[in-house]
């Protein structure tokens, strides 16, 4: 059975801390929240808890995981600085640490290969969500942790979204409500001053664009660097169309459909149900209800869910990315999303 504990209040949140450390100290896989979606966490230096990780989540073991410290004193145990980025990497982690935000950079010996899936970087980053801050500075050591969903689906932004995949399979989740960004973590790698998005996410190419000299998007496929970037990645079981808008969609005559929304929309007899990102075209709100409602329109067993795009800059960058995923769009021949 999956224990599910609260932490709402302060005797809540101790009482939860408690059981996450001592079942991480024990070499247990638990799910926690961080402010992006919820986590699959381990202790990053022990490979047997890790491997857990990969059983639960039914996750190949060629995909790496990324590595969440305690605090920014841990980035060099992990991580060689000694290349020419050095400079870039600490002004990144001063300006986005602790945050939504991810670096690749050469790993250490002390990483366990099956974190990194025998690569010879990892993936980094320090979450600023409270309970996660908590229970990771009381731990003492990295953790990893990838989307507490199972391989391929939608990460999940509730703790119910873990139960819904994971019960059974994992001693513990923490319950802190539902994160705040939405979606996961922006992924960079750096070369030589360049920035290369490998996932885009909450901190946008327009905020990396000063700091380096060059902002590329590489989302390869050809090359496992961040499957995450796989095209199916984020597929509903339903199939999603993407339109520019719902008003000029006409459906088979006999399919049901789910709408999900960007424009303002009123009850509509064409759609089996509709959910409108945002009611204020707030984009931060957008990514927040993203998987929700993705999840909650793929619960309804339609035929088809139409998507409405969303202005893609910014933010709404990262929720196109999603969105075209979900909606398994083809590539083109680098690999890249069109
Ligand atoms: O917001 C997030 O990043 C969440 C929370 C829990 O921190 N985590 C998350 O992890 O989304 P995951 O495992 O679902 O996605 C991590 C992505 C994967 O696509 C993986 O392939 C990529 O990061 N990745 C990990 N290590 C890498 C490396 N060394 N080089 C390139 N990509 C890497
Ligand atoms: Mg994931």
């Amino acid at each position: 059975m999956t224990q599910l504990l609260p932490s709402r209040t302060s005797e809540e949140r101790a009482k939860a801390v408690a059981e996450a450390v001592a079942l991480l100290q024990q070499g247990e896989i638990i799910a926690l929240p961080t402010e992006t979606v919820y986590g699959l966490a381990a202790d990053a230096l022990n490979p047997i808890a890790v491997a857990k990780i990969f059983e639960a989540k039914e996750r190949p073991r060629f995909d790496p995981l990324i590595v969440h410290l305690p605090e920014l004193g841990w980035l060099e145990k992990i991580v060689d600085l000694g290349g020419k980025d050095r400079q870039l990497v600490l002004k990144l982690a001063d300006r986005f640490w602790p945050g939504p935000f991810t670096i690749v950079l050469p790993r250490r010996e002390i990483v366990p290969e099956i974190v990194t899936a025998g690569l010879d970087t990892v993936a980094v980053r320090i979450s600023a969500h409270p309970v996660f801050s908590e229970i990771i500075r009381q731990f003492g050591k990295p953790l990893a942790a990838p989307s507490a969903n199972r391989f391929g689906c939608v990460s999940p932004t509730s703790a119910q979204h873990v139960l819904d995949e994971l019960n059974n399979r994992i001693p513990l989740i923490v319950d802190a409500g539902p994160t705040s960004h939405g979606i996961e973590s922006t992924i960079v790698a750096l070369r030589d001053g360049k920035i290369d998005i490998l996932r885009r996410g909450p901190i946008t190419a327009e905020e990396l664009s000063i700091f380096g000299a060059k902002i590329d998007i590489v989302t390869k496929a050809e090359k496992i660097s961040a499957p995450g970037q796989l095209p199916s990645h984020y597929a509903p079981k339903t199939p999603l169309q993407l339109v520019d808008n719902a008003k000029s969609f006409s459906p088979n005559e006999h399919d049901r459909v789910a709408l999900l929304a960007w424009n303002p929309v009123e009850t509509d007899k064409r759609f089996a149900a509709i959910r409108r990102l945002s009611e204020h075209n707030d984009m931060r709100e957008a990514a927040a209800n993203l998987f929700r409602y993705l999840r909650e329109l793929d619960a309804l067993n339609v035929d088809l869910i139409v998507a409405e795009r969303v202005p893609e800059h910014g933010l709404g960058a990262a929720v196109m990315d999603r969105l075209k995923r979900a909606s398994r769009v083809a590539l083109d021949s680098r690999g890249k999303l069109e």
